[in-house]
């Protein structure tokens, strides 16, 4: 089994400028929250995981953050044309970890997400699959 590893980076107000939490997920099902710091020249010690969290379905693929809201809209890879996956939301609020919102079934094998404005100030999210 291929793993794939996205991270995405978020500058955490009441960390320390030079710590940066980034978030990743793993096809195993894992949503991690690790820490950065920058200072630390050791790259055994630079990166660290704050926690990891069993969400986003079987196969968390992408995360794409609503930076107004801190949120993280989580796409699972798994399913197919006939098979659904789903999409997670996650808060940021927690440091050092993400808490589960909301969780809604999608097109199966959800990758990258964008969003984009509509109508009347309307927003959604597409998931390319
Ligand atoms: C996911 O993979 C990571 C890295 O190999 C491992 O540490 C973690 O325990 C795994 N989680 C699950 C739920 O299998
Ligand atoms: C979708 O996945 C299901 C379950 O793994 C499988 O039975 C089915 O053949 C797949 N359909 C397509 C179109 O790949």
């Amino acid at each position: 089994m291929h793993t794939l590893l996205f991270l995405l980076a978020a500058t955490t107000a009441a960390a320390a400028a030079s710590t940066k939490t980034l978030y990743a997920t793993h096809y195993n099902g894992t949503v991690y929250t690790l820490s950065l710091n920058l200072d630390d020249k050791n790259p055994d010690h630079a990166l660290s995981i704050s926690s990891g969290k069993d969400t986003c379905g079987e196969m968390p693929s992408w995360l794409t953050v609503d930076r107004s809201t801190g949120v993280l809209y989580c796409s699972d890879e798994s399913g197919n044309l006939t098979v659904p996956g789903s999409l997670t939301a996650l808060s940021t609020a927690s440091q050092g970890t993400v808490e589960e919102i909301a969780k809604v079934e999608d097109v199966g094998a959800g990758v990258n997400s964008a969003f984009y404005g509509g109508e009347s100030g309307a927003a959604y999210l597409a998931v390319a699959h």
